[in-house]
């Protein structure tokens, strides 16, 4: 098996999750940060720190973009000028002209893009969507995803007219779980609690909630909130409901959820690293193996959707989506 040369870019929270994972997955990492950060991370996992973006992405078969939302567009789009394939951290880009730009790019220099939108890796929500998939819920689902985690990063706590905070940012993470279940949005309603400051200071508090109509007419309700606190640690939960049955899991409780009276799956919160069942995937495809389950459009798709709910929230009206294709 020919060993992958990864470019990893940053070296932050996100960045060592996914320097776990390329190590598991046999690749070859060299890191690249503008912190000091890079030789003590890469030395911890046998990696290599590197001084220059040039010098991460010479000879390397994909770059996994691991820095803050801004620096996306830039540091995708020097990767596909040298034909590098991208792997990303969500979102994708700071905004829908942004990833465009990159999907563009790429299509037309016949580069994969491959967002890194965890959860959908994460095994309750996987099994999730092998259920509706499978048609188990019936017709007429309904929907509610939540979210909440501590904000550490003022880069991001930030909530604006220009940058939507948590609606684009944290939301972003249901909204891609509602999209690849539900498939397009056709119409989204958010609205917005919080700080409005640039930077927010750490601890920032904010809740944001969209509810989305998909073109299928499932209806979804996403809730997001960022807590002042690191203690209580991450917590996701669902509630699905459908003519077939109801799909309830939360993070917190480990637990078997069962569908239409028969047991669907056993869950907790621990298990696998989703960042580890992600980068193999990913892994297995720059090899030549079959597609990733999300390729560039779901990342285009969910930006779209998290800075409709962002225009949504301050304008306080309904903001109507253009259908642009199936969810793979
Ligand atoms: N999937 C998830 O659940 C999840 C969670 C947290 C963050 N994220 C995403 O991961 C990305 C990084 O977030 P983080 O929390 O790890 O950030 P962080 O602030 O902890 O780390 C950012 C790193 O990027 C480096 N950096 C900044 N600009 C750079 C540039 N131009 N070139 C090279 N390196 C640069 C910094 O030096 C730092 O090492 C963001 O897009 C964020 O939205 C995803």
């Amino acid at each position: 098996m020919r060993q992958l040369e990864i470019a990893l870019i940053g070296a932050g929270l996100i960045a060592r999750m996914h320097l776990e994972a390329w190590i598991g997955a046999g690749a070859s990492v060299r890191v690249h940060s503008l912190d000091g950060r890079a030789a003590e991370l890469a030395a911890e996992f046998g990696a290599k720190a590197v001084d220059s973006l040039a010098e991460a992405l010479d000879g390397a078969d994909a770059v996994d973009i691991c820095s803050p939302t801004g620096t996306h567009r830039d540091i995708a789009l020097a990767a596909i000028a040298k034909n590098v394939a991208v792997v990303c951290e969500k979102p994708l880009a700071a905004d829908v002209t942004e990833a465009e730009e990159i999907v563009g790019a790429a299509e037309r220099a016949g580069v994969p893009v491959y967002p890194a939108h965890d959860i959908r890796f994460a095994p309750a929500f996987a099994r999730l969507h092998e259920l509706v998939a499978e048609g188990r819920l019936g017709a007429g689902t309904v929907a509610r995803f939540t979210v909440a985690g501590y904000h550490p990063r003022p880069w991001t706590g930030h909530a604006s007219v220009e940058s939507g905070g948590i609606l684009t940012d944290q939301m972003l993470h249901g909204v891609d779980i509602a999209y690849w279940l539900f498939g397009d949005v056709v119409r989204v309603h958010a609205h917005y609690q919080g700080e409005i400051a640039a930077p927010a200071p750490q601890g920032t508090a904010a809740v944001g909630t969209a509810v989305l109509t998909h073109a299928s007419g499932a209806l979804s309700q996403v809730v997001s909130r960022w807590t002042p606190t690191p203690q209580p640690p991450i917590r996701v939960t669902y509630h699905v409901s459908g003519t077939g049955g109801t799909i309830v899991h939360d993070s917190e409780w480990p637990q078997e959820i069962q569908v239409s009276g028969g047991p669907a799956g056993t869950f907790g919160y621990y298990g696998e690293s989703p960042f580890s069942s992600e980068i193999r995937e990913f892994a297995q495809a720059l090899r030549g193996g079959p597609e990733p389950r999300l390729v560039s459009h779901d990342a285009l798709a969910a930006v779209r959707i998290t800075q409709a709910a962002a225009r949504s929230a301050w304008t306080g009206r309904a903001v109507e989506l253009p259908v642009k294709g199936a969810a793979a």
